[in-house]
């Protein structure tokens, strides 16, 4: 196949050089030219452009049968998700729309599940989430969506619960500076998904996922945010975090959600055999590289 990976950069890498392995022609695009090297060491072919601008779409070297929509982000805020997500989108249908394309594949995020009663999510549970960015997703979803069934475009959406993975993965990073603070009594479950198996499960949407269907990419095992650092904490010898204060939960307790991502259907329907099912297995090889690459920073505990 021919494959066109659009934001390729920390899933688009490793997704690229999997696909090379399995026999495909893959080109990986950016807006900058920074990453090429990177890219071409992994036998991904560079391509330069803006997918919020249709003009840059049009100069591709297409057609494509397989598109991976990995586009992130860097900037958090309103505007720019809706350029990137939305309108980056757009702009993909209409490119995309009368080529001969066989599968695309958008990943979203679990963020789209707005639940914060700790209860069980599947595919069909509501998307109501109360940030604006999250609902920006919700959009670019519906759109595709939408595509998928009025004109036949071969869409599939995977919700990505949180990366982790090598130099990845926010809660360790905190934890590894001494940053870390348990937020409210460290109940809120956390949904984690190693870099490895994200790959794996775009790798089986594009292969069998169905167009207009949606699947979850979340780990066996949603954590509770105090059980996660203490297992860390067991596991490197070092104390637990602290406590947040109440003016610390107070700022951030708005939007956060709290829920149990259903992994089911990526299992039962896509056939995805996780490599890392739990965080326990993900971080024990993430630790175990870093403490042969000497990058294991752990300064000892004064207390
Ligand atoms: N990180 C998480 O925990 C998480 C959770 C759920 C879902 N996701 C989703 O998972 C996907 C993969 O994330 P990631 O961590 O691999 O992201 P990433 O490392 O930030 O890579 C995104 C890539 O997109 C490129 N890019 C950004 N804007 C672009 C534009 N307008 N046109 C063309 N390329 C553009 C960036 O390169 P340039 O800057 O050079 O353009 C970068 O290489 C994303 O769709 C993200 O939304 C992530």
């Amino acid at each position: 196949m021919r494959v066109l990976i659009v934001g390729c950069g920390y899933v688009g890498i490793p997704l690229g050089a999997e696909l090379v392995k399995l026999g495909h022609e893959v080109f990986g695009l950016r807006r900058s030219a920074d990453g090429d090297a990177e890219l071409t060491a992994a036998g991904i072919k560079p391509l330069v452009g803006d997918i919020t601008r249709a003009e840059d779409l049009a100069k591709l070297p297409g057609p494509f049968d397989w598109v991976v929509n990995t586009v992130s982000s860097s900037k958090g805020g309103e505007e720019e998700y809706r350029q990137v997500y939305l309108q980056g989108t757009r702009n993909l249908i209409e490119w995309l729309g009368p080529t001969a394309l066989k599968k695309y594949v958008y990943t979203s995020s679990t963020s789209v599940y707005g639940q914060t009663d700790g209860s069980v999510v599947k595919e069909s549970s509501p998307t109501e989430p109360a940030s604006a960015t999250s609902k920006l997703l919700v959009e670019t979803e519906n759109l595709l969506i939408n595509t998928a069934q009025t004109q036949k475009f071969p869409a599939v959406v995977l919700r990505v619960a949180g990366i982790y993975g090598p130099e990845r993965g926010h809660l360790f990073l905190q934890y590894l500076r001494g940053e870390a603070r348990i937020a409210g009594k460290g109940e809120r479950i956390i949904n984690m998904i190693h870099r490895d198996d994200v790959v794996t499960s775009i790798i089986a949407a594009l292969k069998s996922g169905r167009a207009g269907e949606v699947y979850n990419v979340s780990d066996d095992e949603p954590v509770a945010q105090i059980h996660f650092f203490r297992w860390l904490s067991e596991t490197l010898g070092k104390w637990m975090p602290p406590f947040a204060t109440e003016e610390e939960n107070a700022a951030r307790k708005r939007g956060l959600t709290n829920k149990k991502i259903s992994n089911r259907r990526l299992k039962m329907e896509l056939g995805v055999a996780l490599k890392h099912p739990t965080f326990r297995q993900g971080y024990t090889a993430e630790i175990l590289r870093l403490e042969r690459s000497g990058g294991l920073d752990i300064k000892p505990d004064v207390r």
